[in-house]
């Protein structure tokens, strides 16, 4: 894959770039110069209790970040890697304090988008938030990047983004591993490749383990709800996106179960709500005969969006 020099040189003289990952675009900069992480959390306006996670191209890079890679863990990475999970494990003391928010673990993963993995391999192990002002939804195509930020972030323009939801965090630094955010690789899939119970950290709780998931997130300027009884699809200051009802209309998107399909919309879907003037989106409800890995990934990001 080739990646311009220009983005390969900003990284290498501590400057922050944006790079497309298959899930959401990251906010790349190099996850050994503390500097540059810096402008990371400063152009995000990101809280620095809220740790980053590490991505790499090689294997082996692993180990530079993690103190111990457990039966588990190799298990996970071989089967999911690269894609889109992300491993907690416990850290190396070398790992930088502003990376890891001073925890004791690092988060960790191999995307599998050509050019990300094309870009660090250029470059070195990249931390990558998502590339959107804090609070507003991640970025799935470059222009997100540019109404968030104008022309202020060099982004390498990789199109729209294939899964379109952030990766599944998956702790593995315990005695029971913990999904802290949920993403496509579902419960049962890693289940079944540890072959082992997999705890779901319940974001009710007073202190969340992932420290992001305690911040507001994914949420547009409208309002965010469930159908209801109460709305009408006359209502044309309303976008609908219906799951299971097929109408026609301007204001209605249809789409019919497939829950892959509105995961990969669903931040550009709300991102255009706000350019169109919506003044809110509403979303019918999952129909609980339909299964799909992915539902639980997209009602933690709807939930978060109807909750704020
Ligand atoms: O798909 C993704 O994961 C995207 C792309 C760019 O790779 N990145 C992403 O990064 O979503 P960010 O920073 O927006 O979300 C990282 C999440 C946060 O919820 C953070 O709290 C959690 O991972 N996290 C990072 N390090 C952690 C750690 N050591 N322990 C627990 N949670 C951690
Ligand atoms: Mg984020």
């Amino acid at each position: 894959m080739h990646i311009a020099s220009k983005y390969i040189q900003a990284i290498k003289n501590g400057e922050v770039v944006a790079f497309p990952t298959e899930t959401v675009y990251g906010l790349g900069a190099d996850a050994w110069n503390s500097e540059a992480i810096a402008k990371v959390f400063a152009t995000k306006g990101r809280p620095s209790d809220n740790p980053l996670i590490v991505h790499i191209s090689d294997f082996d890079q692993v180990n530079d970040f993690a103190s111990e890679i457990t039966e588990a863990a190799q298990l996970l990475i071989e089967e999911f890697w690269p894609g889109p999970l992300t491993l907690v494990f416990k850290k190396k003391s070398e790992v930088l304090d502003i990376v890891t928010s001073g925890l004791t673990t690092v988060a960790i993963r191999m995307p599998s988008n050509e050019i990300a993995l094309g870009f660090i391999s250029k470059t070195c192990p990249l931390v990558a938030p998502s590339a959107n002002k804090s609070g507003a939804p991640s970025p799935t195509k470059a222009s997100h990047i540019k109404a968030d930020f104008g022309s202020s972030v060099l982004v390498i323009d990789g199109g729209s983004t294939q899964v379109g939801l952030e990766s599944t965090v998956l702790d593995i630094s315990g005695d029971q591993p913990m999904i802290l955010r949920p993403g496509v690789i579902g419960k049962d899939q890693l289940e079944k490749v540890l072959n082992q119970r997999v705890l779901i950290d319940d974001k009710s709780s007073e202190k969340p383990k992932s420290p992001g998931q305690k911040y507001s997130h994914y949420k547009p300027k409208a309002d965010v709800k469930w159908l209801g009884s109460e709305d009408e699809f006359e209502d044309t200051s309303s976008l609908f996106l219906l799951l299971n009802t097929e109408i026609k209309q301007q204001n209605i998107i249809n789409y019919s179960q497939d829950f892959e399909k509105l995961a990969r919309e669903l931040y550009d879907r709300f991102r255009q709500a706000d350019i169109d003037g919506y003044q809110k989106v509403i979303i019918e409800p999952f129909d609980e005969r339909y299964s799909s890995s992915v539902i639980p990934a997209l009602l933690n990001r709807i939930k978060k969006a109807t909750s704020i």
